[in-house]
């Protein structure tokens, strides 16, 4: 039975309270990570080379003189929340703290290859956040398809197609992403080995066509197609085995061997992603032909308790801006079989994603 407030003990009391600070506040990670980022903070510090002190801080950036002390708190809570440690140096007899990266904070490096910045300054950035004000009077009416489009009176995809800005913020975090994807996917034997065999393979909702420049990297005798909306795909060069095509994956999907499909059906609701995995099943050529997803199957993750609650915000974030959802493996089947395919494997692969094969 619940406990009345007026029945929790004074330590129990001091303890909830906390709890829901904790929780009020913990959007203050998300905009000091932010702030932290637009600043180029990591950036200097790593082009330092060495363990840096405020004031060497500030002298090199463009933030004001006179926020020095302010810098000081920002770099506080961002040392509470791992993205740097602080290291205790000796200069001319004064001690003088220093700040230093930790790995968390060299993944936000700008110029770094695996750099996940761009994903931060998405997720963050306003078209996105706003949505979130009017998630429980979404939930309390039957109108819109998203608290996204309640906000901004269109859905985030044809919102992209008018906004160059976000549609370029969008199109530099996912190929951050997939770049940390695939420098990780192919070492592992197992996941390399679904791609065995594959001689052309179409990239559904490819994006800019990074997956596909790593995996003909991998698999330099595959032919390999790109199709996404024509903003997205137009004007991209071509190579002799990356071509893209632009098109609605709603309509005709490019035949191939095999298509593959990376943060695609968790962005659609299960008759969407039914009519997606159907012109999946119509596009493969042949015998052993396949199709090969990445996304989360709630519940199955390497990793902690981090990558675990990982899941639960992304299927927060899908349901609050597109009209997705993370599925668990029993939503998945149902889908699968929905849509006509007869069995499916999964592999965990990437902390909190995994590797769906699925079979006709
Ligand atoms: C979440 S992104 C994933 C991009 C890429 N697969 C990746 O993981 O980096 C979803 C992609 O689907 C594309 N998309 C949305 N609607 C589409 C449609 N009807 N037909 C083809 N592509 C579509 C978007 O433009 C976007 O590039």
């Amino acid at each position: 039975m619940a406990m009345a407030n007026e029945e929790l003990s004074t330590e129990q009391l001091l303890e909830a309270q906390a709890h829901v600070w904790n929780h009020i506040f913990n959007f203050i990670n998300s905009m000091s990570l932010k702030c932290a980022i637009e600043l180029g903070i990591p950036d200097i510090i790593h082009k330092h080379g060495k363990p840096m002190a405020l004031s060497e801080l500030v002298a090199l950036s463009n933030i004001s003189k006179t926020k020095a002390l302010h810098v000081h708190r920002l770099m506080r809570i961002l040392l509470h929340s791992n993205f740097f440690i602080e290291v205790n140096m000796s200069n001319n007899d004064k001690e003088e703290e220093r700040y230093w990266l930790t790995p968390a904070s060299r993944l936000l490096l700008k110029d770094a290859p695996l750099t996940v910045a761009p994903f931060v300054l998405l997720v963050l950035d306003q078209i996105l956040t706003k949505p979130w004000h009017y998630l429980g009077e979404w939930l309390a009416n039957d109108h819109h398809l998203s608290p996204f489009k309640m906000t901004h009176g269109m859905m985030f995809w044809e919102y992209a197609e008018h906004e160059p800005r976000l549609n370029n913020l969008f199109n530099e975090a996912m190929c951050s992403d997939t770049r940390l994807v695939t420098s990780v996917l192919f070492e592992n034997q197992k996941i390399k080995q679904a791609f065995e065999g594959i001689e052309s393979l179409v990239d559904v909702g490819g994006g800019i066509g990074t997956m596909a420049k790593g995996i003909v990297d991998a698999f330099p005798g595959m032919k390999c197609i790109v199709l996404d909306l024509p903003h997205v795909v137009a004007g991209l060069q071509e190579t002799n085995n990356l071509t893209y095509v632009e098109g609605d994956m709603f309509q005709t999907i490019p035949p191939a061997d095999g298509v593959f499909l990376k943060w695609i059906l968790h962005d659609w609701d299960d008759e969407d992603s039914v009519k997606i995995l159907k012109k999946c099943k119509e596009a493969i050529l042949g015998k052993g032909g396949k199709v090969i997803i990445i996304d989360m199957v709630v519940d199955i993750y390497e990793g902690g308790d981090e990558a675990m609650e990982d899941q639960l915000f992304f299927d927060m974030l899908m349901m609050t801006l597109l009209n997705g959802k993370e599925r668990s493996e029993k939503e998945w089947a149902k889908v699968f079989t929905d849509a006509g395919f007869t069995s499916y494997k999964i592999t965990p692969a990437i902390g909190a994603r995994s590797l769906i094969e699925l079979y006709p």
